[in-house]
């Protein structure tokens, strides 16, 4: 039986990744996987996950399962942290979370929600939007319809052309939005433009569901999370896939959250028993270590203090690179590079071709996406100069 099955290629961008790392050049430039790094090329451990981790390790009493719903510690330090300290749906109580296996675990819950809830949904996806959903979403059975977001030749959203697409999204569809620092590339709506999706879904009936996997990466906690909480305000439910992977670092230990906003108490309810049984029939039970960790975080204001400045500081250093790159790549070419200082997060499309992106991994050991999407994180004071002028030499 088993022998009948292929192997199947690798995935792309770890296949890409993978073929850096071999590569013995040692000028060569990893702008690949969506991972922070720092100045030395390392995706650093928090200091305050270290000592949640050490206390953790020297108080822990068991390793039985954890609540199936999860830690909740956890669960409500994440609340507070998406929806805000004064966030009336909460104080309302028509919020209901679990705990998942990282942001794709609280997609794919969300995804499994959303299919008993309306079978023959549509899940509009914004084009392009992270290649993941497509089969994380779509192994569940929703349909997908996708509506322009990204404009390559202005280098910024296409607002009109979004909002022409999503006239289309009745009740009964569902609506992916990155809730900040689009991945794949980095143009992320203003608040103005929130307000105007968030009236179409109050007007229009459909769903957002935000991914929302870079929380403090743009501008901070706070600011990016001004479009979520101005949706939540403003439409009578909708879905949050949250990760810890990139603002805790957490990426190996799987911590996320499935988050829905009803319109009662008694509905969140039914969502977090649906969630239950989602998860059930695909994990069981959420992992325990990094919620444990996240939790205790959330929890002390220590420690919160202690994360939250050092993600400040994440979150400076990506946007001194951006500004940073954008510099050298216009001394280096002549070129406006201006639209990567506007963007959030760690990614951008450099607005090569594929057969630049290729030349560039070829000739000068440059690893990016063949759309050009790069890691702006992969950026650092030892190959900037040499990052412009690989790039310059194949405009
Ligand atoms: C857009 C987007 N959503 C969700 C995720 C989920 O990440 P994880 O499952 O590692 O938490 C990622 C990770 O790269 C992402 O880029």
């Amino acid at each position: 039986m088993l022998d009948k099955l292929e192997r199947l290629p690798a995935d792309t961008i770890l296949g890409l990744a993978a073929a850096c790392r071999a590569d013995p050049n040692p000028a060569k430039v990893d702008l690949t996987i969506g991972i922070y790094m720092d100045e030395q090329g390392l995706c650093p451990v928090f200091e305050a996950v270290r000592q949640a981790q050490q206390a953790l390790v020297a108080e822990e009493l068991t390793k039985a399962y954890m609540p199936p719903a999860g830690d909740e510690a956890f669960i409500q330090g994440m609340q507070r942290l998406l929806l805000g300290e004064g966030s009336s749906a909460l104080r309302d109580q028509r919020v209901g979370s679990v705990q998942a296996p990282g942001g794709c675990g609280a997609l794919r819950i969300g995804a499994e929600i959303i299919r008993a809830a309306a079978p023959d949904a549509r899940v509009w996806v914004s084009d392009p939007t992270w290649p993941v959903h497509f089969p994380l979403l779509g192994s569940v059975g929703l349909r997908f319809a996708t509506y322009r977001y990204y404009d390559p030749a202005g280098h910024d959203v296409n607002f009109d052309a979004m909002v022409e697409d999503l006239k289309q999204a009745t009740a009964g569809d569902v609506v992916l939005l990155h809730g900040c620092c689009h991945n794949p590339c980095g143009a992320d709506l203003s608040l103005e433009q929130w307000a105007v999706v968030a009236d179409m879904a109050a007007r229009q009936g459909f769903t957002p569901f935000i991914d929302f996997a870079y929380q403090g990466l743009g501008d901070g906690l706070e600011q990016d999370a001004a479009g979520l909480r101005l949706m939540v305000e403003r439409v009578p439910e909708l879905i949050v896939a949250a990760s810890c992977s990139k603002n805790m670092g957490l990426y190996r230990e799987r911590v996320g959250l499935a988050l829905f906003v009803c319109r009662d108490e008694a509905n969140a309810q039914a969502l977090v028993s649906q969630a239950l049984v989602a998860a059930r029939r695909i994990y069981s039970m959420p992992p325990a270590h990094g919620a444990l960790l996240a939790g205790r975080i959330l929890s002390s204001p220590a420690l919160t203090s202690s994360w939250r400045s050092e993600l400040e500081a994440m979150c400076r250093r990506i946007n001194g690179l951006r500004s940073g790159l954008r510099l050298k790549l216009e001394q280096a070419s002549g070129r406006d590079f201006g639209f990567i200082e506007k963007e959030k997060g760690m990614f951008s499309f450099l607005g090569l071709s594929t057969e630049q992106a290729l030349r560039l991994r070829r000739d000068y050991s440059v690893y990016m996406l063949d759309s050009s999407r790069i890691n702006v994180a992969g950026v650092n004071a030892a190959n900037i100069d040499y990052l412009a002028r690989a790039v310059a030499a194949v405009l």
